[in-house]
């Protein structure tokens, strides 16, 4: 293990203040403290991920780095007792990727309090292909179930369908037995989203309302929104009676404003979500639901898979939301 070098994603601040990213040799002794190295098999590209690939200092304070917020692999070395070498693993969220160097790399070294074991009835890469977008619609989606609403409760809308939050989120919807009405800026992904689930699909300045009116017509009973401002403002106005939103993302703006009537008129429920540092009791229990009762039934139609030498025209595709479904990479290819 001393010597190991292996491949990864590094990206460095140029003296002239830009960002530059390529996959070069890390030594192993590069990687932080921790008590378990990981060889990784699989990541997967979140949002973030691109942030800190983009030189964001809000995600990612120093620089050269390597992102990845997600990894799944083999335990290669363990200094706690509750892993050993052989032992199949994840990680998600936590400082992985931001602070600490990350899973776009062969391996990584993690406190053992971030890992958790690989669930029996899921392989590396489905892990993956939920990765941390699946984890967080699942924490949506039950609290959705604390307050009442089920499949039989009336439509949920999935806005940003098409991206890494939104396919995964139609996908366990579905096999919930929700009904799901998705919105996209992607007119060719109409199919897909059909096929995955959704059974409306409308354009995203179809979801906006400009008029201002402080209700809307009721056209949904939860919202999955990872899109922010103008989106979020305008999908509370139209949330029927009892139901929720949850706000997961800012892809379009990080401030909005809103009426007060939906909430003290209609009773509804808007409500945050914060993945990277859910408690551990509360991790294992997602697994668990996303590796059994909740487990999708169509993995092969929601992901693309990539190398570590495909990666970086993959992330700049998150720039402008032209990416779509959930692109996994394979460490090993
Ligand atoms: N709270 C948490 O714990 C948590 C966890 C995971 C992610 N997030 C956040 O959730 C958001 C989505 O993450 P992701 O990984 O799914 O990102 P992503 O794969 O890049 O997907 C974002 C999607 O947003 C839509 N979009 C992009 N630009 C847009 C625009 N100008 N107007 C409207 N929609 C636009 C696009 O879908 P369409 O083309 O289909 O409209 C795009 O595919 C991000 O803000 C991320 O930071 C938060």
């Amino acid at each position: 293990m001393n010597n190991l070098c292996f491949k990864a994603l590094i990206v460095e601040e140029n003296p002239d203040g830009n960002f530059s990213a390529s996959i070069k040799q890390k030594h192993i002794d590069e990687l932080p403290q921790g008590d378990v190295i990981i060889k990784v098999a699989y990541s997967c590209l979140n949002y973030k991920d691109y942030l800190s690939f983009a030189g964001n200092k809000g995600i990612t304070k120093k620089y050269p780095h390597t992102p990845g917020i997600d990894a799944s692999g083999i335990v290669v070395s363990s200094q706690n007792s509750k892993f050993k070498e052989g032992d199949k693993v994840l990680v998600t969220g936590y400082d992985l990727g931001m602070n600490t160097s990350g899973a776009f790399a062969e391996y990584i070294r993690v406190p053992a309090e971030w890992i958790v074991p690989l669930p029996d009835n899921l392989t590396l890469k489905e892990s993956m292909i939920y990765g941390t977008a699946g984890f967080t619609d699942a924490l949506a989606i039950m609290k959705f179930q604390s307050i009442g609403i089920t499949s039989n409760s009336g439509k949920i809308l999935v806005t940003g369908a098409t991206g890494a939050v939104g396919t995964l989120a139609i996908s366990i919807l579905k096999k919930l037995g929700y009904t799901i009405i998705a919105s996209t800026g992607k007119p060719q992904m109409h199919d897909f989203l059909r096929k995955i689930g959704a059974s409306e699909i409308i354009s995203r300045s179809d979801v906006v309302d400009e008029t201002g009116r402080p209700l809307l017509k009721r056209r949904w009973k939860a919202v999955i929104e990872t899109v922010g401002g103008k989106t979020l403002d305008s999908v509370i106005r139209a949330t029927d009676n009892s139901g929720a939103i949850a706000v997961i993302g800012n892809r379009t703006g990080d401030v909005f404003t809103t009426s007060i009537y939906p909430f003290i008129l209609r009773g509804i429920t808007l409500f945050g979500i914060e993945t990277a540092e859910t408690e551990m009791p509360q991790r294992l229990e997602i697994w668990q639901k996303l590796a059994n009762e909740w487990k999708i039934n169509d993995f092969e139609s929601i992901y693309k898979e990539v190398s570590l030498n495909e990666i970086i025209p993959e992330l700049e595709k998150m720039k402008d939301g032209t990416q779509a479904k959930k692109i996994i990479v394979n460490l090993e290819r």
